[in-house]
């Protein structure tokens, strides 16, 4: 598992022509998907928002993160199932790193449903910690799941590397 080993792959910013494949895999990877709706108010309220493309132009996977004052809030990371497992999601990982040391920010924080093993083994695999819940915060089948609060203190993480290789 190493993202520095796939050349062929390219990261730009999302637009909105991007849409019918970002839906397309967002409803593929959760039960309770965003919505167009979603995307479109993220990219016009100008959120860093960016996708990881294959060698055919195919969507891999995609990021949208909001800037807070001293803070990146992480707001969707995703991996299109046929290119999960073989580090892009970590890869996304350390490009958002990247964009908050850039920018000076102290903080990285996310939420991840309680359920999310596999998200919540990668964030922690990062250096993230778990540092709170927030009660009911999803939508789910039954009653409402509740989210993992999780915070990367960004002057004690190690410069993300994998970034790099996706520029
Ligand atoms: C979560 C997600 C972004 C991870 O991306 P990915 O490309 O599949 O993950 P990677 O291959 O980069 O995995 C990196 C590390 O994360 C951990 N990890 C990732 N998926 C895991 C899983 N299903 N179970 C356990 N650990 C997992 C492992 O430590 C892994 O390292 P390893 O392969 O050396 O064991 C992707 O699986 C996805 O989009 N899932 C559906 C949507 C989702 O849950 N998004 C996150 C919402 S908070």
């Amino acid at each position: 598992m190493n993202a520095v080993l796939q050349p062929r792959l390219t990261r730009r910013s999302m637009t909105v022509r991007d849409l019918d494949a970002v839906v397309a895999v967002e409803t593929r990877c959760y039960s309770h998907p965003w919505s167009r709706g979603n995307f479109t108010d993220s990219l016009a309220a100008g959120y860093l928002a960016e996708v990881l493309e294959g060698g055919e132009g195919e969507l891999v996977g995609y990021f949208i993160a909001m800037t807070g004052v001293d803070e990146l809030h992480l707001l969707n990371i995703t991996v299109a199932p046929a290119w999960q497992g073989q580090g892009h999601g970590q890869a996304l990982m350390a490009v958002l790193q990247q964009h908050a040391q850039h920018q000076g920010l102290a903080m990285l924080w996310l939420e991840v449903r309680e359920s999310n093993q596999g998200a919540r083994a990668l964030y922690r695999r990062l250096g993230f910690e778990e540092v709170g819940l927030r009660r009911g915060y999803y939508p789910a089948a039954v009653r409402r799941e509740d989210a993992v609060v999780m915070r990367l203190a960004l002057s004690e993480a190690r410069t993300p590397r994998q970034a790099d290789a996706l520029d």
